[in-house]
């Protein structure tokens, strides 16, 4: 969500979200009020978006009923109260959600195995539909347009699929993606894995950034350059609607925190702890459990992706921060920003970590072909981005038959970094700029730097038409984005 938005509906009354897309918040005044530094915002508790109600029985079915439609999102401010005519997902069968930021959408939590149901009516004045970001479900199920259907407004779908991953997911529109999601078009997917031990809170922290970076032209303008940054704005980022929330929880008690980058440009350096120096206790990034507990004192999340990370709290507060970091030139000058701050309260010791069987495992070998090439281009200045020189829709379908063990390259020719997105799959990380993986590493967004490459391995196993993009969005709107066919599923 972008506080362009914000900005644009302070002071008039919001009439619900702007029609189809182009002109939301551009007929009036952008500047009625200064949201002023991240700091003039009042503090304030943390709020999670909402689990949503499972209304079957059976123990292996999630079925869930969402309605996707306008919305007005209100912050309220140390100069007053934003307000944000915009879109969200909302419960059917929730309790009223008084969040002021109903953005994220409700939290869809089910168990590895089970079948998911989510039937969406589309309350929106435009069609849409549901992606489930790193699922590997049906290509009928995948939510994109390309040869399948969208959800046209005062109509319903039901999607249905089997989990067979475990980790944390998103969902997400895939049709006019970049204003949907921007307008508050998402939520997340927890998958567990029942074997694994529960935290004491297990908790959704969606990221996105308001970036008080303006410019003249609106909107369209500061997102289709994917340029905040360039145009002298710093990130503020909103943890489920909320900016700088603290969290309080008893110490001696453990989190897990799920995070999701939800933001459709903004590039996060996560660290713990800046000045102590705390590295981040990583459990997990796209998809499950890493092969062993890791520790970095800098994590980077791009949009789309997900990280896990546990605090084992004690009586002293713990920080997430974000140090600069921007997409078009890589780590920043300044100081890191505060995200969250997790508040102990009573006297409680810090308790062991979770006792978690991490899988383990070695970092598979790179087979030397390359089965498919994508070589991303373009320039911010344009606004136009190519993947081999395409533009999506009129782009070449490279094949993989259905079983084929199989070696994505990624080779990004542009002094900006894209992050990879594949649907259908997830993929192991075999090397990247040339340097092996370290560790094994599954992932289905992965950043590619400025100039960079990435060759990735995976098995072809699901039978599809899979979009291949950029997951900044302006990007893949503006035509960095591909399919890639696996068998013959027409
Ligand atoms: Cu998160 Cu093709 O999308
Ligand atoms: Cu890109």
């Amino acid at each position: 969500m972008s506080l362009w938005w914000l900005l644009a509906c302070a002071g008039s009354t919001p009439t619900g979200p702007a029609g189809d897309g182009d002109d939301g918040g551009r007929d009036s005044d952008p500047l009625v009020a200064d949201t002023g530094a991240p700091d003039a915002w009042a503090p304030l508790g943390f709020v999670a978006p909402p689990d949503a109600v499972d209304i079957d029985p059976a123990d292996d079915v999630v079925h869930v009923q969402l309605r996707a439609g306008g919305a007005v999102h209100r912050v309220e401010h140390a100069g007053g109260t934003l307000e944000l005519a915009g879109y969200a997902y909302v419960d059917r069968n929730g309790a009223a959600d008084d969040r002021e930021v109903l953005a994220p959408g409700p939290t869809l939590r089910a168990k590895l195995g089970d079948t998911l149901r989510v039937e969406l009516d589309n309350g929106l004045d435009a069609a849409t539909t549901i992606h489930w970001h790193g699922l590997e479900v049906p290509w009928e199920m995948d939510g994109v347009p390309w040869k399948s259907t969208t959800i046209a407004p005062g109509e319903s779908f039901t999607y249905e699929f089997v989990l067979t991953q475990a980790g944390t997911f998103w969902y997400h529109p895939h049709v006019d993606t970049e204003r949907q999601v921007d307008l508050g078009l998402y939520g997340v997917v927890v998958v567990a894995d029942p074997s694994e031990p529960a935290a004491d809170q297990d908790l959704v922290v969606v990221l996105d950034d308001w970036t008080t970076g303006r410019t003249d032209d609106g909107w369209d303008e500061t997102d289709a350059s994917g340029a905040h940054g360039a145009h002298g704005g710093e990130g503020l980022w909103a943890v489920n609607g909320r900016v700088t929330p603290t969290l309080a929880a008893p110490a001696g008690s453990r989190l897990r925190l799920r995070v999701l980058d939800a933001s459709n440009t903004g590039y996060l350096a996560l660290q713990a702890d800046a000045d102590a120096g705390t590295p981040l206790r990583l459990l997990a990034r796209d998809q499950g459990l890493l092969p062993t507990v890791q520790a970095p004192v800098q994590e980077r999340l791009v949009p789309g992706d997900r990280v896990e990370l546990e605090v084992d709290l004690g009586t002293a507060p713990w920080s997430l921060w974000d140090a600069p970091y921007e997409h078009h030139g890589g780590a920043g000058f300044g100081a890191a920003a505060r995200v969250l701050t997790v508040q102990p309260d009573g006297d409680g010791a810090a308790p062991e970590p979770l006792p978690l069987s991490f899988p383990g495992g070695a970092v598979a070998d790179d087979p030397g072909q390359t089965d498919a090439l994508y070589v991303f281009s373009g320039d911010t200045g344009t606004g136009q981005w190519f993947i081999n020189g395409e533009q999506f829709p009129d782009v070449t379908i490279e094949s993989l038959d259905p079983g084929q063990d199989a070696v994505i390259e990624v080779r990004n020719l542009s002094p900006t970094a894209h992050p990879f997105h594949m649907h259908g799959h997830r993929f192991e990380v075999l090397s990247e700029n040339g340097v092996p993986s370290s560790a094994r590493r599954i992932e289905d967004t992965l950043d590619i730097g400025l100039y960079g490459t990435a060759r990735l391995r995976f098995n072809a196993d699901n039978e599809g038409e899979w979009m291949v993009h950029c997951h900044l969005l302006p990007h893949a709107e503006g035509g960095m984005m591909t399919v890639l066919r696996v068998g013959d599923p027409l």
